[in-house]
């Protein structure tokens, strides 16, 4: 039974080496996630020598170590655990919680609108409990770096602590400083802003972004939203986007398949941008809704002046007025 446990894992192993990014099997220092019957999900780091516990009983880590992915694995009270590769997901919201985090289907949606991919450089504010920073320097590895400003030393402490756990902190780059002051990078490829009033910071953002870059912002209210989309067309920014990201879960039982009765409502809109290097009539990338609303609002402006004028002539002499547009 040894033997065939040894080489089908030599096989799996020999699989790993050959696609470079896929782990097929548990090693030491590694973290794994323990899944139980009942849906509860348990993240740790393997240690020789070291014990899991839960309310389901003990598993020893050494016991753990060099399995296949997927395996069902015992506590010594006889309770089923199913050993499994954490995803992103497990690992943002595993962390220890300062603040408010952003969510996984929030953050899949700004790694998509930052185009991020292995080797970027991206700047990010503020870094709050670093669930943000740990999707964004799961995009970027290995080769790619995270620049995260914080004003709160508690905060930044905070959040050194959850990406050393979740092995991400040699990805990142943390700065203890408000950013009103910039960034100490320039030319970076994206830039994301998750802090109340992004809309102070979008001169700062926009000298940090290479020519081509791409900037996401979050704030959970509309008229936050309204405010940064003003700066937004005041500094600079095309091609931009207000986004809100709905999931809807599924119960997954093939003959009753039917949604969740309950899901997530709001949590943030997300609004994306790109910088302009020449500023010359930036109104022209406006969007169609936008530049419609404008000529309504010229127009609406114009009625009411001639109305005006109309209201102050004589009685006699308003008839000959040309008719209002
Ligand atoms: C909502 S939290 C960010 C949460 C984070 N994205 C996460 O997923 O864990 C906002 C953070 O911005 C920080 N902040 C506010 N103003 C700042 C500034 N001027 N410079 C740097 N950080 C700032 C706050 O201290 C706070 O920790």
């Amino acid at each position: 039974m040894k033997t065939l446990r040894e080489g089908l894992n030599r096989i799996l192993n020999r699989i790993s080496d050959r696609n470079g990014t896929g782990r097929s099997l548990t090693k030491a220092d590694e973290l794994v996630l323990l899944l139980t019957g009942g849906g509860k999900r348990h993240l740790l780091r393997l240690q020789p020598g070291r014990l899991f516990h839960s309310n389901l009983g003990k598993v020893q880590h050494d016991e753990l170590i060099d399995l296949p992915y997927g395996t069902t694995v015992y506590s010594h009270l006889g309770h089923a655990l199913l050993l499994l590769e954490p995803s992103l997901d497990d690992l943002m919201t595993r962390i220890k919680r300062n603040t408010q985090i952003v969510f996984p289907k929030d953050a899949a949606m700004i790694v998509r609108r930052l185009n991020l991919r292995a080797g970027s450089r991206v700047v990010e504010a503020g870094t709050g409990s670093g669930a943000l920073t740990i999707a964004l320097a799961w995009a970027v590895a290995p080769s790619g770096r995270v620049f995260s400003y914080e004003i709160r030393e508690d905060h930044i402490e905070a959040a050194r602590s959850n990406l050393e756990k979740m092995g991400l902190l040699k990805y990142v780059e943390l700065h203890s400083a408000s950013i009103l002051e910039g960034f100490e990078q320039e030319g970076v490829d994206a830039l994301a802003l998750d802090l109340r009033t992004p809309w102070v910071f979008l001169e700062q953002a926009h000298r940090a972004l290479r020519p081509g870059g791409f900037f996401a912002a979050l704030v959970p209210t509309t008229n936050q939203v309204s405010e940064l989309l003003q700066g937004l067309e005041k500094t600079g920014f095309a091609d931009i986007a207000v986004e809100e990201v709905l999931v809807r879960g599924y119960k997954p039982v093939p003959e009753r398949l039917r949604p969740d009765d309950t899901m997530v409502g709001h949590t943030v809109f997300i609004i994306s941008a790109r910088p302009i290097v020449d500023a010359e009539n930036p109104g022209r990338w406006l969007s169609e809704e936008r530049k419609r609303f404008e000529a309504r609002k010229i127009l609406e402006e114009r009625v009411a002046e001639e109305e005006s004028k109309r209201a102050s002539q004589p009685s006699g002499k308003r008839h000959s007025r040309p008719r209002l547009p």
